[in-house]
């Protein structure tokens, strides 16, 4: 097994020519190309992770605060002129949306755009993976932290993994593949069962994703206790059922694996223990409507105004290119800096 290269996080020196925010296909000041975005729907969701959200008061936006389908609709072909080609719709629980079917299809359909997906947590994959990937849903990335009904509901707060587990089928049936399973461990709660996860992608041509619990606001101290480091389920996995390093695929922030044999593949996502900053192509839009630059940093430039305030597309695509060009080298949290703002359902992962 080969090891994967260290990713420094501090930043090079900024790239002086400020003319790349003129034109074509927008790069920030240090030189990345900003391709992929993450639009958060909503930021309710029928689960209640406890990594994710606290158990009571969540304060949720009402609804005229989020970005309404005629807004969205109005920014895509401005997104896609600054160089956004690929869109994953994320929540809270994205499905929760209604017109997501709608959405979807007027995304797809955005000369510039090659591929949408969602991150869901499944529940509602049943009905809705078929209708979806008519729609031109590409695929869909399914959060499941457990195999056993009773510690899932207890992890979601309420979940059934039973229905769940029918919209893994739902969406493999509807051809939303390749399938992406999400698992964020957790020392103590799901470390014990990260082989058994790991199994699945034997017999099934799924990539089971590990991903490292982050400090997000409300749920700093589920980190502090319980990231478990990439390297340590490696060691696990490769000594139980063997592994093999496929790679670290461009801005993928998974590093792949594989068991010998497997139809499927396994990647890790170490954004504590081993941060992918210098090759991030990623920002993500909340669903108030505000870009924000880095998941693990409070900047953000908002769109919601300028939208509601009459900007012209000229200026909308002007503010788009600035907040590109200042987005943050790379997270702070090795240096003890941690998001302030937002929690993770307020930014869809
Ligand atoms: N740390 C890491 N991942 C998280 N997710 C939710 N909260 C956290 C957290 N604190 C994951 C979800 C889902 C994706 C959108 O983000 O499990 O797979
Ligand atoms: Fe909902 Fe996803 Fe957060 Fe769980 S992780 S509470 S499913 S938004």
């Amino acid at each position: 097994m080969s090891s994967a290269p260290i990713q420094l996080i501090d930043p090079p020196a900024l790239a002086a020519d400020a003319a790349a925010v003129s034109d074509g296909p927008a790069l920030d000041q240090y030189g990345r190309r900003i391709n992929y975005l993450r639009i958060s729907l909503t930021d309710r969701c029928n689960f209640r992770c406890f990594y994710c959200m606290p158990a009571v008061g969540m304060q949720f936006a009402p609804p005229p605060e989020l970005l309404s389908n005629a807004e969205l609709e109005r920014l895509m072909p401005i997104l896609a002129r600054v160089g956004f080609e690929k869109i994953r719709l994320t929540g809270g629980e994205p499905t929760l949306r209604r017109d997501l079917v709608r959405l979807v299809d007027t995304i797809a359909h955005t000369p510039g755009i090659t591929e949408v997906s969602l991150t869901t947590n499944g529940l509602r994959l049943a009905e809705l993976a078929a209708p979806l990937a008519q729609a031109g849903l590409a695929r869909v990335n399914i959060s499941i932290d457990s195999l056993d009904a009773q510690r899932f509901h207890e992890i979601t707060r309420g979940g059934d993994l039973r229905r769940v587990l029918a919209g893994i089928d739902a969406a493999e049936q509807a051809g939303l593949t390749p399938l992406k399973l999400n698992c964020v461990v957790v020392r103590g709660i799901n470390d014990d069962e990260v082989v058994e996860l790991a199994r699945l992608t034997v017999a099934h041509p799924w990539q089971v994703r590990f991903i490292e619990v982050m400090p997000l606001v409300g749920v700093a101290n589920v980190a502090d206790d319980g990231v478990v480091p990439s390297a340590e389920l490696i060691a696990q996995i490769e000594r139980e059922l063997g592994l093999e390093f496929l790679g670290w695929y461009g801005s993928d922030p998974a590093r792949t694996y594989q068991i010998p044999g497997a139809q499927g593949q396994i990647g890790f996502i170490s954004s504590v223990s081993n941060p992918f900053c210098s090759t991030c192509n990623r920002m993500r839009l909340t669903a108030d409507g505000r870009l924000h630059l880095c998941l693990l940093r409070d900047d953000e430039i908002d769109l919601r105004d300028p939208l509601r305030s009459g900007a012209s597309d000229a200026e909308l695509e002007a503010l788009i290119r600035h907040a590109i060009y200042v987005k943050p080298w790379g997270h702070g949290l090795p240096q003890g800096i941690r998001p302030t703002l937002r929690g993770m359902s307020q930014l869809g992962g």
